[in-house]
């Protein structure tokens, strides 16, 4: 065995994947006398579905196999795990599949069998120093993760206990939105997107004075112009942080309208990100519902009137239809319960 060893990992896990279960047992020996985890697998069908449901770092993994190759069970790996880290082991060099694939399905190395495993063992070692490292830089950037999502949440929240009668604003937008964008049979990642676009669709207000934000009555032409900003602040602020990318176009475009005479860009129609028009229908019927301190809330009836009104104009049809739906399925009483429970307790 090789003197200048890195300390060899408890918390690294192999997996062993030969149909001989000579060689597994024999891998096995000697990776556990260095301190490595190592369970065993002998069918290489079954090495998937243990990949699938284990948390292994590394499989060495046998090539030419009954009734799959190596090459086929790395590929059928690489469609959920992308983080595994994998080294073939070849009977033959010249039976060894090309570089081009070993490329291509990300294999970090291959071993050629021998009686001696030092240097199977050095591969093994360079994955675990690369292993290390990306765990090193996943906790940093976890961490990172956790100290900016508290500065947005602390926005956010600043944003609405700054005005009383948007209390709660955000989180029903965000929920109605996600229920629409569900009736219309969105797909999962849109319908997520729009979740989270929703809870920081107005965080651009943060910028807007007390005076103006906080106003009772109407606004000057000045003060809404200084209103308008909010939706590309909105989007400036989130975007300094990657995984809020994809809800972009949604707090940009919320006040944008079918018609074109909306803000900030006046886009109209298909040129409006679908997310924005959800948010836009969901954001003005919780402002249409809820108290604010100058006036009493419209009534469900009359603020359901109004997206009628402004389907093709304001609203896309389909997005009003498909609340209407969604609300016709839930009952109305459900509805107001879940939806605008919160709206009308602002009252006073
Ligand atoms: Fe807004
Ligand atoms: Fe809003």
């Amino acid at each position: 065995m090789r003197k200048s060893k890195i300390t060899a990992d408890a918390q690294i896990s192999i997996l062993t994947v030969d149909d001989d279960p000579i060689i597994t047992s024999t891998i096995k020996d000697y990776f556990k006398r260095s301190g490595y985890n190592v369970d065993i697998e002998n069918n290489p069908v079954q090495a998937i579905e243990r990949i699938r449901n284990g948390s292994y770092d590394i499989l060495l993994l046998d090539f030419l196999m009954s009734p799959i190759c190596g090459d086929q069970v790395v590929e059928e790996i690489r469609k959920f795990n992308t983080d595994l880290f994998i080294v073939l082991l070849t009977g033959h060099k010249s039976m060894a599949p090309p570089v081009k694939t070993i490329r291509q399905l990300d294999i970090q190395g291959y071993y050629e069998k021998d009686d001696r495993f030092d240097q199977l063992e050095l591969l093994v070692e360079s994955c675990v120093k690369s292993i290390k490292q990306l765990r090193t830089i996943r906790s940093y950037q976890e961490e990172m993760s956790r100290a900016y999502m508290q500065t947005i949440e602390t926005l956010r929240f600043i944003v609405e206990t700054r005005d009383h009668d948007t209390q709660g604003h955000s989180e029903r937008v965000s929920l109605l939105g996600e229920a629409i964008a569900r009736e219309m049979g969105l797909p999962s990642a849109q319908v997520e997107r729009i979740r989270v676009a929703g809870l920081f669709h107005d965080i651009g207000k943060i910028g807007v004075p007390d005076a103006i934000l906080l106003k009772n009555g109407p606004l000057t032409a000045e003060e809404y112009d200084q209103i308008k900003l909010h939706p590309a602040a909105g989007e400036k602020i989130l975007s300094t942080y990657s995984p809020f990318k994809d809800t972009l176009p949604i707090i940009r475009s919320h006040h944008e309208r079918i018609d074109g005479s909306g803000y900030p860009d006046g886009l109209a129609g298909d040129h409006i990100d679908i997310g924005a028009k959800i948010i836009a229908v969901a954001d003005s019927f919780d402002a249409m519902v809820s108290n604010r301190t100058y006036r009493r809330g419209l009534s469900f009836e009359t603020a359901m009137g109004e997206l009628v009104k402004g389907m093709g104009r304001q609203f896309e049809p389909a997005i009003v239809e498909a609340f209407q739906r969604m609300i016709e399925t839930m009952g109305r009483e459900d509805f107001e319960r879940v939806y605008c429970a919160h709206s009308n307790d602002t009252e006073k």
